[in-house]
């Protein structure tokens, strides 16, 4: 996937979404999940996500990439409640209705949207809640900036606005939950992130490796942030089946 993503693996990054663990807790927080519950996380990277969500609360996890390495990473701490499979967000490989929970951090700005929500429409049970983070435009950009935004996180599609994302979402699910967040990496941000995001918000500003390709990676997306952090954010969004 993107040169961005491979960075922040490659920096031992464990949570590869905005925000990291602290937006994950925002997210579960209105998920009501309970020990019972089989949860999907699609797109699961590492498995952090997947891992966390079993210690919380118990539950059954199935954590999907389409990435074998991702995969691979994950299945190092792989037990009887947390499975990893190789799998595409657009074409699951499960039997309908057979998820309370689904969860989507950070993968479907990459990919080809509709596809895939219409997969976990027809995965997760009726009255199931769906749960995303995903790159949200916090103000009208321009070309200019949406076009050095895409180069810069490797994004294969547009990044949509908040009222895009929830339009989106609407199509497949019901009564839709949305907050927004700055992404914020530049100067004016560091402080507060490194107190609330800790060491992986460390390893991403300021790389903590002395290969000159990913350092080089940091510093550029380091430096598009310093510019224009004010526009670009991320959402966490809530629905239901
Ligand atoms: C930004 S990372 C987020 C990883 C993880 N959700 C996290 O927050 O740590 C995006 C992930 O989506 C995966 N991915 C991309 N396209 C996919 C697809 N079609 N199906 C499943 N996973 C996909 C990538 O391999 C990558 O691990």
């Amino acid at each position: 996937m993107s040169s961005y993503i491979d960075m922040m693996a490659k920096l031992g990054v464990s949570y590869l979404h905005q925000g990291g663990l602290i937006s994950t807790k925002k997210l579960l927080k209105n998920m009501h999940i309970k020990n019972s519950h089989h949860v999907l996380d699609v797109g699961c990277g590492t498995g952090a996500t997947a891992h966390y969500l079993n210690k919380k609360f118990g539950c059954n996890v199935i954590g999907i990439d389409i990435s074998k390495d991702m995969i691979k990473k994950a299945r190092k701490n792989e037990n009887d409640k947390v499975k990893f499979l190789i799998g595409d967000a657009t074409n699951l490989d499960f039997e309908d209705k057979k998820f309370d929970i689904i969860l989507c951090e950070s993968v479907l700005a990459y990919i080809n949207k509709n596809k895939a929500l219409k997969e976990f429409r027809r995965v997760l049970k009726n009255k199931g809640f769906f749960g995303s983070i995903e790159w949200t435009w916090l103000k009208e950009s321009n070309e200019v900036i949406q076009e050095k935004t895409k180069i810069v996180l490797d994004l294969p599609v547009k990044i949509l606005k908040k009222n895009e994302w929830e339009s989106l979402y609407s199509l497949y699910f019901s009564n839709l939950k949305s907050e927004v967040f700055q992404y914020g990496m530049g100067n004016k941000y560091i402080l507060k992130k490194l107190f609330s995001q800790g060491i992986d918000f460390f390893k991403i500003v300021y790389g903590g490796t002395t290969n000159p390709d990913i350092k080089e990676s940091v510093s550029k997306v380091k430096r598009h942030f310093e510019s224009y952090g004010d526009y670009i954010g991320y959402g966490i969004y809530i629905c239901k089946k």
